[in-house]
């Protein structure tokens, strides 16, 4: 059977990793986090003092790229999940301070060079299911499936507002409405692969959609493709 390259991209909070995680569990495919890798970099800048006043110094950074190492390593259940330089980092890198951070280190181009380089080397496992903000537009414009992912500030917020709790109860609705607001401006206006919508993806506004319903129309869009129906 033929595998495809299925890129997944869009807003902050829409559910991406979920559906993409289900996805590529479904079809036996690798799933890759790309959001992951730009945290684990930001965790390393943070713990080697390379913010001052909440500024990230992109020199000191760009300097120490050659050591930094970002890899996926299979954990017990067989899911791919982040380390840095040979730790786990599963965890440190959901912390909200590292959502307010991570869009800094991802506008530097350096920073994208290596993971684009990184992301690139994952398609020659097979099939391969990706999310993040540059996955159809720059990492594999010739991706077989593109979606482009989205849904209300207000709905994003409250989702990752629920979610957060479970590790941070101090964060307040209103801090991660205003983090969802920042990194989407962000992430939109940034000078290098800023967030848009590729060349052919199919939109998807889940704002009153189920996860179920949802998964049911992206792997129909899927197994159109890997069965050439369209
Ligand atoms: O998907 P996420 O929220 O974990 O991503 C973290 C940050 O990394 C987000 O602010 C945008 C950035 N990012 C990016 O610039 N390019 C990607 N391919 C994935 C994430």
């Amino acid at each position: 059977m033929k595998t495809i390259t299925i890129a997944i991209d869009g807003h902050s909070s829409t559910g991406k990793s979920t559906v993409a995680r289900a996805l590529a569990q479904h079809l036996g495919y690798v799933y890759i986090d790309s959001g992951a890798m730009y945290r684990t970099i930001t965790l390393y800048a943070l713990e080697h003092d390379m913010f001052e006043n909440g500024l990230v110094k992109p020199n000191l950074l760009i300097e120490a790229l050659p050591g930094i190492e970002v890899a996926f390593e299979k954990n017990e259940l067989g899911q791919n999940v982040p380390h840095l330089n040979g730790r786990n980092c599963t965890i440190e890198i959901r912390q909200m301070l590292i959502s307010e951070l991570v869009s800094q280190v991802a506008a530097i181009p350096e920073v994208r060079e290596k993971m684009v380089a990184m992301q690139r080397s994952f398609q020659t496992q097979g099939g391969v299911v990706m999310d993040g903000r540059d996955i159809g537009s720059v990492v594999f414009p010739n991706a077989d499936l593109k979606l482009f992912m989205t849904a209300t500030a207000e709905v994003r917020a409250q989702r990752r507002f629920i979610e957060i709790q479970e590790s941070d109860p101090s964060v307040t609705y209103q801090q991660v409405y205003d983090n969802v607001v920042a990194r989407d401006a962000m992430d939109s206006s940034r000078a290098v692969s800023p967030l848009i919508v590729a060349d052919g993806a199919v939109v998807i506004d889940n704002s009153e959609m189920n996860q179920a319903d949802q998964f049911q129309m992206i792997l129909q869009l899927a197994q159109d493709r890997i069965y050439n129906r369209i």
